[in-house]
């Protein structure tokens, strides 16, 4: 386990569809638990495996207590509305600005035994998930973005949070 440094975009590790794992061993434990401990590092909520210079099919979210590993995750279905909210990414320091997601998506992956499951999430943490998702295919938050936060839009966002 380590703390790994954060690819800054732009970067073509970032930009590129990442390959789908093809064995669950001891070096895909590792890089989730590197994940994991990067993610932590940094106060991020969700990192995944090109932004610390891998280009493999894996991320993880934090869903309240829980982490959330995924292994070669795709979307099953998505729906709902789509929302508008703020989003902001360890590959990009500093940036925030507004993205449209739908509030509900299904997900399948595996986990570090190698067991498949689905998983469904609204809201905040399907946001996370796509996101995340996203990522391994080489798609960043910024190309979704429809509006850039500005300065002050961004202290007060600090503000709240403290
Ligand atoms: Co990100």
């Amino acid at each position: 386990m380590a703390i790994k440094e954060v690819v800054k975009a732009p970067a073509t590790v970032l930009s590129t569809k990442t390959k789908e794992v093809d064995v669950i061993d001891e070096s895909i434990i590792a890089l989730l638990d590197d994940l994991y401990d990067t993610m932590v590092e940094h106060d991020g909520v969700g990192i995944a495996a090109p932004q610390i210079n891998v280009g493999l099919r894996v991320a993880i979210v934090e869903l309240g207590e829980d982490i959330l590993e995924m292994i070669n995750p795709i979307v099953i279905e998505t729906k709902g509305d789509i929302v508008e909210d703020i989003e902001g990414c360890l590959s990009f320091p500093d940036v925030f600005g507004l993205v449209k997601r739908p509030t509900y998506v299904k997900i399948e992956a595996a986990d570090r035994e190698g067991r498949i499951y689905e998983l469904e999430a609204e809201d905040f943490e399907a946001r996370a998930i796509m996101h995340e998702i996203d990522h391994l295919d080489g798609v960043l938050f910024d190309s979704k973005m429809t509006r850039r936060l500005t300065e002050e839009e961004l202290e007060q966002l600090y503000a709240e949070e403290e």
